[in-house]
């Protein structure tokens, strides 16, 4: 039986013609173990940015899922993602959050691995193992890895499509998130370590908020009376200071089938750069030069103005701030939110200073915006796990029937299915997919 049989109301655990979605899919820990085997398993999933092994033999720690991979460069300078899990007993072969190594020693009976992931060095190879270990069939277990403009993405399934057919029409999107403020694709560097938090709810109250949620104002009401932006102007987005900008605001774009989402909006055409960085000349020059360089080199394009989104499953990305945040799966009821920052390699001091104290109010544990999100996502998912409250389906009917395709302007990209104003379209396609997958037994 399908995981979407399962419950009293017509269409099971996610019924997306009624827009109701049972409570089961944050708060069953057996739905959860599935979740690890058919969504995990089987989706790209970001593990890291270049910038954060630049030199050969540097690496980090990630995760997969739950599980922990290390993402090095190799001698020659070629990246590699394996699992951090030897493979004579599976303990931790590297317990470094970052470094540089030639190998990787596991600290338990000290199997030693190359930086290609070569089993290199077996202690009591002549008089244990006789001679007779086939060193060529134990090394790491390397997963394939996709390099998008410097952000990696792994992948552990073979069947999974290449990143890019897997990216689909999220590609335009993504691609302007990847882009530098002047519109070209130089280098982003990651600054600052990883901020790593744990929060005690489901993973999938992260990734859909940031893939469509463009309704849950209210919660940050506070946020939007102080001065959180470095416009020195009540605000917390970047965007805030520039509405008259405006042309269409709030685009939800939901990418389907693959169930990305992202978020945007469109600016008129003969929108000039506004003064944002009062009393800041270098940031503000630099600002202004980015924006009338990404308007000459991709012109009408250059009118969407992205918010962020999430690449299926569980990485989210914020443009402005300019982060990635991971919701790593703990458990039914645990999160551990991995969020780095990352600011135009190129910029003047002064512009990646600015950047780094507005993430900082901003997002992350100690951003403020964050924090708000956080609570609701505690309380949500109390209320997912409550023996009345589970009884009863959670509510995404909103815009549904509305969705049109391609609109408003023909460039946003095929499948592209958009609706002005707030939908929980995104939402939909997201948990289109993930139903898909968990239908899908191995
Ligand atoms: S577990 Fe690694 S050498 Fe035994
Ligand atoms: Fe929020």
């Amino acid at each position: 039986m399908g995981v979407t049989d399962q419950r009293a109301f017509s269409g099971g655990l996610v019924d997306l013609k009624q827009g109701l979605i049972s409570r089961d899919i944050f708060a069953s820990q057996e739905i959860y173990e599935k979740e690890l085997e058919r969504v995990f398993a089987r989706s790209w999933l970001f593990v890291g940015h270049e910038s954060q092994v630049p030199n050969n033999f540097d690496f980090i720690l990630s995760r997969m899922g739950e599980e922990s991979v290390i993402l090095n460069r190799d001698k020659n300078g070629k990246l590699h993602v394996f699992l951090n899990s030897c493979r004579h007993r599976g303990m931790r072969v590297c317990r470094y959050d970052e470094g540089n190594s030639r190998t990787f020693v596991c600290p338990y009976h000290a199997w030693g691995y190359s930086d290609e992931g070569k089993l290199a060095g077996v202690p009591k190879l002549e008089s244990g193992y006789h001679n007779e270990l086939d060193r060529d069939q134990w090394g790491l277990i390397e997963a394939r890895l996709a390099n998008y403009h410097g952000y990696l993405f792994a992948c552990w399934d073979e069947e999974t499509p290449d990143f890019d057919t897997y990216l689909g029409d999220l590609k335009f999107y993504f691609d302007d998130y990847c882009e530098l403020p002047d519109g070209t694709h130089g280098e982003w560097e990651a600054f600052g370590g990883t901020f790593k938090w744990r929060l005690a709810c489901n993973w999938k109250f992260g990734a859909e908020n940031f893939c469509g949620d463009y309704y849950h104002n209210p919660s940050h009401a506070s946020v939007d009376q102080v001065i959180l932006t470095p416009a020195g102007e009540p605000g917390r987005h970047t965007y805030d200071v520039v509405t008259e900008a405006r042309d269409l605001w709030k685009l939800n774009v939901s990418i389907r089938p693959e169930g990305h989402g992202a978020r945007g909006e469109l600016f008129k055409d003969d929108y000039d750069y506004h003064p944002t960085y009062q009393n800041m000349a270098v940031v503000e020059d630099w600002f202004r030069d980015c924006f009338h360089k990404r308007r000459e080199k991709l012109g009408e394009k250059s009118r969407w103005y992205g918010h962020g989104g999430t690449i299926f499953p569980n990485v989210s990305y914020s443009n402005g701030v300019q982060s990635m945040g991971t919701w790593h799966p703990v458990s039914a009821h645990e999160t551990e939110i991995w969020r780095i920052f990352l600011v135009p390699k190129a910029a003047p001091d002064e512009v990646k200073d600015v950047l780094r104290h507005y993430v900082i109010r901003y997002q992350g544990p100690s951003g403020l915006t964050e924090q708000d999100d956080m609570e609701n996502w505690l309380y949500a998912h109390e209320g997912a796990r409550g023996t009345i409250s589970r009884r009863y389906p959670y509510n995404y009917e909103m815009g549904m029937g509305y969705e049109q395709k391609g609109w408003p302007v023909d460039w946003l990209g095929g499948e592209v299915v958009a609706t002005e104003d707030v939908s929980e379209q995104n939402q939909r396609a997201f948990y289109g997919n993930w139903a898909k997958l968990m239908d899908q037994p191995a």
